[in-house]
């Protein structure tokens, strides 16, 4: 079971995962966690590339090629392995970030993005997305606390609403592969919403850990 977590800065994904990712383990669930851009040797030299400040001269169709051979190599390398020794992958963004960043938030064509989207994915879509919903300001204010702040987060506000009203696009085009979870609430509340809405899919596809 391939599970993806989507939203935006300062929703909680990076620190949820690993919460979620013990209890599973816990509970003797086989779990695999990985993010994006990176999870492999050489996906993690893309990130670099793509986070780094500096590269302030980045034109937008690169920045998108850059994430697509980052994934590309992670479904790979990665993601599909895991998947065939039964393994459940949780992974920290995936293809729905690139529609809604680079597609929505920057504006690119929509169809060109998708058609590059699948080709580094090769198809592979998850089989649960968890959109962990966070008001735009409260996300990045909660971010900005944490303090780096790296290339892909200088963006200005209209641009977060662009991304957050992309992600709901997709959301309404696609409502069986995704659950909303409202992450304005406290950690352990979002915790606790994620272990049943995954226990529960967990279940449904006959897996008792
Ligand atoms: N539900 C929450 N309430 C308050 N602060 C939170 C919550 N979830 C995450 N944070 C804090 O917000 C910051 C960003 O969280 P993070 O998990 O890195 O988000 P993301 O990976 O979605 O950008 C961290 O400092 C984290 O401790
Ligand atoms: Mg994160």
């Amino acid at each position: 079971m391939f599970i993806t977590f989507e939203g935006l800065e300062g929703s909680g994904k990076t620190s949820q995962i690993p919460i979620l990712d013990s209890y599973l383990r816990e509970a003797e669930y086989s779990v695999f966690c990985t993010r994006e851009p990176g999870g492999t040797p050489i996906g993690d030299q893309i990130r670099e590339v793509l986070l780094t400040r500096e590269n302030t001269a980045m034109h937008q169709h690169t920045e998108i090629l850059l994430f697509q051979a980052s994934r590309s190599q992670l479904v790979e390398e990665v993601i599909r392995p895991r998947l065939k020794k039964g393994e459940i992958v949780l992974c920290d963004r995936y293809a729905d970030s690139t529609i809604a960043y680079q597609g929505y938030g920057l504006e690119v064509d929509l169809a060109q993005v998708r058609t590059i989207v699948d080709f580094a994915t090769g198809g592979l879509k998850p089989d649960l997305t968890l959109f962990l919903e966070v008001d735009v300001e409260a996300g990045l204010q909660r971010r900005n606390q944490h303090g780096d702040v790296n290339r892909l987060d200088v963006k200005n506000l209209d641009y977060y609403r662009r991304v957050r009203a992309g992600y709901y696009e997709m959301m309404k085009a696609e409502p069986e592969r995704w659950e909303i979870i409202d992450a304005n609430k406290p950690s352990n509340e979002v915790q606790t919403a994620l272990r049943e809405i995954v226990l529960a899919r967990l279940k449904e596809n006959g897996r008792v850990g």
